[in-house]
């Protein structure tokens, strides 16, 4: 009888299912959006309630669509947004509304979390400095601010565990996603219980670990029944949503790297041990596979400069333009888009500079130059500040032979290209490219013994379509205008925030 794989994807925008064969084959996919409100400025939040009225009609949608007997699905692997917190009280009641990865409100609980633990202890220990994303200072936030809904708080976890929680009514993390709270030990892979007394967390608040394709629980009798489920399906751990791309884009291996260009940009690497950058430029988390780490750099404006790039043009001329129109026009230029460099820090910046008020620039403009050297520019921005990313990775002893291009920067011929040149390695594209719920569906094939294990299961159902070889010439070029943009950051800095400044006192 032929096995089935299900994943299980607790997005922002929405929760995605999937359903797919033993050979990674996808036989049906079924989305149900949700809304994410922003109270007050910096703040983010969404309703648990909504993840799990979405994740259900995606559920039941995907086995509707893909016609097969339910019974001959072998497990659910889940995924998510990661850093989110949910806080629960005695009763599994939702207290207030999920704090989400992208809410800012932290910044003193960050500066109170590094004063107490100390910023090189907290790197060594949890792999990252304490960013305002991040779950643990959303607990100190809460403490701070709500004492009320504090005093309630009997469980804090993260979005998929909330829905594995309603699926199967235990509670239960995996390293990946556990490593973005700042709460976890990276190297035992659990909780720190140093940072937890550091930090006053209790301990009991906090689910069981477990290793990405690790069975956690089943699903209950009635939700299955609901769902149109076998009873006691396996729920396996999964992974938080990059790390669960990553098993789908076959990123389990060292020496292989991804480069997806969304609105962020995520560099993504594979390592077999921690290796941890001492200023936190990186985020070091551990991966969906066992006993592995991986590291992250992030562009925060990447899909996103060129998005808005293409939309201000847009307004100015009264025509909505195409990507293609601009990657056409950008392709008409040479490498380096004689002299114009384009600073990607349209939403600050993460990786590298760690600075909420970075701002983005053209620098070198002329009067030579075009909207087609502007779009250039713009898009090697992006790839630039990407490469900030890798070259860290590379001071950390990551060798990358191959990157593989996911996201908006796979799909055109220019970007890979780009990508190839001022990276200065192979690039190459995935034939199936379905992000986190795929990664989780063979991370569910994993626990279910339907796979091996999770290099078993890659061999078995990744496979790869184009590569973009670098081009000596381009790659000469790049190198040149990189130093430059390089440079630009630290000699900006101060402009950059003074700006930034009196744009918020206005
Ligand atoms: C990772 C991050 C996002 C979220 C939302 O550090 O903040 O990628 O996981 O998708």
């Amino acid at each position: 009888m032929p096995a089935y794989l299900l994943g299980l994807d607790i997005g922002t925008t929405g929760a995605r299912a999937l359903l797919c064969d033993e050979n990674g084959q996808v036989l049906a996919v079924a989305t149900a959006e949700y809304p994410l409100s922003t109270p007050q400025p910096l703040w983010s939040e969404q309703d648990p309630e909504d993840w799990w009225r979405g994740a259900c009609e995606a559920l039941r949608t995907v086995v509707a669509q893909a016609g097969i007997a339910p019974e001959q699905i072998a497990g659910l692997g889940l995924t998510g947004q990661m850093h989110g917190s949910v806080f629960l009280d005695e009763q599994d009641q939702v207290i207030r509304p999920a704090l989400l990865w992208n809410d800012q409100r932290t910044a003193a609980e960050c500066a109170e979390i590094t004063q107490r633990i100390g910023a090189e202890r907290l790197i060594a220990i949890a792999g990252n400095p304490a960013l305002t994303g991040f779950q643990a200072p959303k607990i100190l936030w809460l403490r701070n601010h709500e004492p009320d809904h504090y005093a309630q708080v009997a469980q804090v976890l993260l979005p998929k565990d909330y829905i594995r929680r309603k699926l199967t009514g235990v509670s239960a993390t995996d390293a990946a996603d556990a490593a973005g709270t700042l709460l976890l030990d990276l190297r035992r892979r659990d909780w720190s219980d140093d940072i937890l007394a550091a930090l006053d967390i209790p301990r009991a608040w906090l689910p069981r670990v477990f290793e990405g394709p690790d069975v956690t629980s089943g699903l209950l009798p009635e939700v299955a029944a609901d769902l149109g489920l076998p009873a006691g399906l396996p729920v396996i751990a999964g992974g938080g949503d990059n790390a669960a791309a990553a098993v789908g884009s076959g990123i389990v291996q060292p020496g292989i790297v991804s480069s997806s260009i969304g609105t962020s940009g995520v560099i993504f690497a594979h390592s077999d041990e921690i290796a941890l950058d001492p200023q936190g430029r990186l985020h070091t988390f551990c991966h969906s596979v066992p006993a592995r780490y991986h590291l992250m750099a992030v562009t925060l404006a990447a899909g996103g400069s060129f998005r808005w790039f293409r939309d201000t043009l847009g307004d100015v001329t009264g025509h909505s333009l195409r990507y293609d129109d601009l990657t056409t026009l950008a392709a008409s230029v040479p490498p380096g888009a004689e002299g114009l460099i384009f600073l990607p820090y349209l939403s600050g910046e993460r990786t590298p500079h760690l600075d909420p008020l970075a701002r983005g620039a053209f620098i070198g403009l002329t009067a030579r130059h075009s909207l087609a050297h502007m779009a250039r520019a713009v898009m090697e921005g992006v790839v630039f500040s990407m490469r900030d990313g890798l070259e860290i990775m590379r001071s950390l002893g990551i060798a990358p032979g191959q990157i593989r291009a996911t996201g908006g920067g796979g799909k055109s011929p220019l970007w890979r290209q780009m990508q190839a040149d001022i990276y200065a390695t192979d690039v190459a594209t995935l034939a199936a490219e379905e992000g986190p719920a795929y990664g989780a569906a063979l991370l569910a094939g994993v626990g279910a013994g339907v796979f091996r294990d999770v290099d078993d299961a890659v061999a078995r159902c990744v496979t790869l379509t184009t590569t973009t070889a670098p081009d000596d010439r381009a790659v000469a070029r790049y190198d040149e205008v990189y130093a430059i943009y390089r440079d630009m950051y630290a000699i900006l800095r101060d402009s950059m925030h003074r700006l930034a400044h009196l744009a918020i006192a206005t």
